[in-house]
């Protein structure tokens, strides 16, 4: 049963500690056993390289409660397989897509009480996290490595739920280098956003775009999520780059579209076609499906839509996909993991 005295209708996206993580260790070539631990601080070794050197990577997934009390987690193998890529690009041990389950079930099954009720929008947010926790000061990879599962519950990323954000170009900064680590989920991808991040943020604009860095000429990516435009005609448009994470939102919402019937096209999107577009939105775990009604690039502002205006496609994309979540629309693609009580 959710926990009491929580304002679950009014909860941000942030960090607040609950029952535990769980965590295991690397050593000498295999996984511990999964302990559950209660602190939220770490003690690591002072030499150990995701403080040098970047060797660090994580993922994003939600669990919710649905109408009758199950609790689910959104495609969690999708995330497993992810973060084995993510591992091999930064030479860390991959985790096994059984064992990643195992720490999510367990993890989720020990806070429970924190998954919001069904009919708040609130969910738990999921954050595994993998770390080079071996002294290494010539640069090399660790000989140590922990994993943990941390949980935490969540509301909206940006304010108001489905509430049209404006974003920003700012040229002077790229996120991922063509042959970089735009494609896996490092820490390093945000670090390298922080500055235009903050940057954005102080003038206006919750969330920046980025283009692509060689040529400046493609849609790329939001800094914590993909693009995704639907043109006049109804098609769904995503960027096709090596550089993009793959988003298993966007994966799921291209398949929704596929269903609904509408035509999916995931291709390079040049920055001159985003003001053909009739409806342009972020997609990923945290920001769910969150429209963009403007997009301002220097002296370029392309205006997308009114203010507040949600557009149909978009409306009926995050209802289905919430839906399937809140387990009120049918699991057709049996999307939804639930979590042994
Ligand atoms: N792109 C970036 C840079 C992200 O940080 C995220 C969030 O995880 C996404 C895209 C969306 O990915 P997903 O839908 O798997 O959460
Ligand atoms: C997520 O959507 O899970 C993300 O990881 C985005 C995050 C960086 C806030």
């Amino acid at each position: 049963m959710p926990k009491e005295g929580i304002d679950w209708a009014n909860l941000g996206f942030g960090f607040s500690e609950v029952n535990c993580h769980i965590r295991y260790v690397w050593r000498d070539g295999k996984w511990s056993e999964g302990e559950f631990v209660k602190k939220p601080e770490i003690t690591m070794h002072i030499g150990a390289s995701c403080l040098h050197y970047g060797q660090e990577c994580f993922e994003g997934m939600k669990a919710f409660r649905q109408k009758d009390g199950r609790i689910v987690v959104f495609r969690p193998e999708e995330n497993a397989k992810r973060m084995a890529r993510t591992a091999e690009r930064c030479v860390m041990p991959a985790i096994p897509v059984d064992m990643f389950v195992d720490a999510v079930d367990k993890v989720v099954r020990a806070n429970e009480e924190y998954v919001p009720p069904y009919g708040t929008g609130g969910s738990l947010y999921i954050r595994p996290l993998l770390i080079g926790t071996g002294p290494q000061i010539g640069v090399a990879p660790a000989k140590e490595f922990t994993f943990m599962v941390i949980v935490m519950p969540v509301g909206a990323y940006y304010k108001g739920g489905l509430k049209p954000v404006r974003a920003v170009i700012l040229d002077d900064w790229d996120r991922a280098a063509p042959n970089g680590m735009g494609d896996v989920k490092v820490g390093g991808n945000y670090a390298a956003s922080l500055y235009a991040h903050e940057k954005a943020k102080r003038e206006g604009w919750p969330v920046e775009l980025y283009l692509d860095a060689k040529t400046h000429q493609y849609v790329e990516e939001f800094s914590t999520s993909n693009f995704l435009g639907i043109t006049k005609d109804g098609t769904y448009v995503t960027p096709d780059s090596h550089s993009v994470l793959p988003s298993i939102t966007n994966l799921s919402l291209m398949q929704c579209a596929e269903d609904l019937g509408w035509k999916v096209e995931r291709r390079p999107i040049p920055y001159t076609e985003i003001k053909e577009f009739a409806e342009v939105a972020a997609c990923g775990t945290a920001v769910v499906v969150t429209p963009v009604w403007e997009i301002t690039r220097g002296d370029d502002v392309i205006v997308i839509s009114d203010k507040d205006a949600v557009g149909e496609h978009l409306q009926k994309l995050y209802e289905t996909v919430q839906g399937i979540q809140y387990g009120v629309i049918e699991d057709v693609h049996g999307w939804c993991h639930e979590v042994p009580l």
